[in-house]
């Protein structure tokens, strides 16, 4: 049976994409348009299929290679061969490493004191300020969430994290451009000399803290994760790629995680109640969760999956079938890319009534139960799935919970807050907010 999906056009395809604002908004119209399985036109791609109903997406759950073409725009930032293409024989054991090191609890509970320390100063950066000056959220708590990671991926201290934050800032402007770069364009010269400059200062960091642990440093701030890649025997080049992956895939997407989910609470009173009556309820007078603490607060848990639902960080993902793939009706032929098209997968109204609207008790024990199990796949699915995620959630539900403990957030009036690609579901100018101690009721004094 023919998978249905839009007339070929001339342009391969890049300009219905383009219109619709992105890969992630075009996938929400291929499939109100064509059904839960729709072929599309992409450069780079002679068939390229999305899949947005769980029950059909099974049939891909265990595709194990990722279409390299689609990320060859990464492969400057490896020394060592593209990280996010490995084949299936290398990636295997390295999946098994990272997961080791970053889904372990003793390695999150030893740096759990380290974490409360960077959101209690944000906290109390953001308690002190001036009525009326709006917070940027996503680029403040992406800044904090890559010093969380320097802290737990690199081990220690980082010298200078504005400059490391700076340096990712810059390659990732040029990753950017690499990947929007209309076909034909030439890439701009000074451009690629900054973020060879840039990757230079990452890989030096990285190399510092290898330097740092082959020197024995103290134990508590020592890199499980260089430590890990040292005792397998990992090449230096590996490991700078492997270190520089980790720090890349972890703090944008935790830094939009709580940036939506602070967005979303600020936009439903009853809910932002409920959040601050639970933390009230079991942290009493402390201001900060210890890290037990984390599993005792379910509504919270709950508003975080809600927000990953509707603004999953990382919007899609993509596979390449190494055979005919038999989905649904449907036969795909070896060498097809397979879309996961996350936030339309989260959107489906036969699996979410009333998608659009922020209801945390979908993910109550009632309405949980029986649900499909890639019906909510924030963090892709199958052997390619992420590994940070237990990290992530630990990262994202105590920064919450320090924030909302001590201040409450408004919207700046007026500030528009529309979602675009930018490797992450980003809001385009940001999401702006008054923020102020929660203690502080009363009149709106800003
Ligand atoms: C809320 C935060 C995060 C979200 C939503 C997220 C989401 C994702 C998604 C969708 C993928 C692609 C999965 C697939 O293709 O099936 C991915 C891959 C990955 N993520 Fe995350 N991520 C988050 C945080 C993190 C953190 C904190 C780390 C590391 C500490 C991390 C490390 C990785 C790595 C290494 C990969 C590549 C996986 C592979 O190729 O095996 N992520 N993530």
């Amino acid at each position: 049976m023919n998978i249905p999906g839009p007339e070929p056009r001339p342009d391969g395809g890049v300009g219905a994409i383009a219109r619709a604002g992105g890969l992630h908004a075009y996938q929400l119209w291929l499939h109100a348009e064509y059904g839960p399985v729709a072929r599309f036109q992409l450069p780079g791609a002679d068939t390229a299929v999305s899949i947005a109903d769980p029950v059909l997406l099974e049939a891909a759950v265990g595709l194990d290679e990722r279409p390299e073409r689609l990320f060859s725009f990464l492969d400057p930032l490896f020394e060592a061969g593209n990280l996010q293409v490995l084949p299936a024989d290398e990636h295997e054991p390295w999946r098994r490493l990272l997961l080791g090191v970053l889904a372990g609890r003793p390695a999150h509970e030893r740096h759990f004191a380290r974490f409360t320390a960077l959101a209690t100063e944000l906290a109390d950066r953001w308690a002190a300020l001036p009525a009326g000056r709006p917070v940027e959220l996503q680029r403040e708590l992406t800044a904090l969430s890559l010093r969380m990671i320097c802290a737990f991926a690199l081990g220690g201290e980082v010298e200078d994290p504005d400059g490391v934050v700076e340096a990712f800032e810059t390659v990732l402007a040029g990753q950017l451009e690499r990947l929007y770069r209309p076909p034909g364009a030439v890439a701009p010269a000074e451009g690629a000399e900054r973020t060879a400059r840039a990757l230079a200062v990452l890989r030096r960091t990285v190399d510092r803290a290898v330097a740092a642990h082959r020197g024995g440093g103290p134990g508590g701030d020592r890199s499980d994760l260089i430590g890990a890649l040292v005792e397998a025997g990992e090449h230096p080049a590996r490991i700078r790629d492997t270190v520089l992956t980790v720090l890349l895939a972890a703090h944008h997407t935790t830094g939009v995680a709580v940036s939506w989910t602070l967005h979303l609470l600020a936009g439903h009173p009853g809910a932002a109640g409920r959040v601050t009556a639970e933390l009230d309820r079991v942290l009493g007078d402390r201001d900060v969760p210890d890290h037990a603490d984390l599993h005792r607060l379910p509504y919270l848990e709950m508003v975080l999956k809600e927000s990953l639902r509707r603004y999953p960080p990382g919007p899609y993902g993509a596979r390449r079938t190494a055979a005919p793939l038999t989905v649904g009706p449907y036969r795909l032929p070896a060498g097809a890319v397979v879309f996961l098209p996350i936030r339309a997968v989260h959107l489906n109204p036969a699996y979410w009534p009333e998608p659009e609207r922020f209801r945390p008790e979908r993910f109550g024990p009632e309405e949980s139960a029986g649900r499909h199990r890639l019906a909510w796949i924030p963090f892709g699915m199958g052997p390619r799935a992420c590994e940070g995620a237990r990290l992530a959630t630990l990262e994202a539900l105590l920064l919450l919970a320090v924030l909302l403990k001590r201040l409450r957030f408004r919207p700046v009036p007026g500030h528009p807050v529309v979602p675009v690609e930018r490797f992450v579901l980003w809001a385009a100018e940001d999401i702006r907010m008054l923020v102020g101690p929660r203690a502080e009721r009363g009149p709106d004094r800003s």
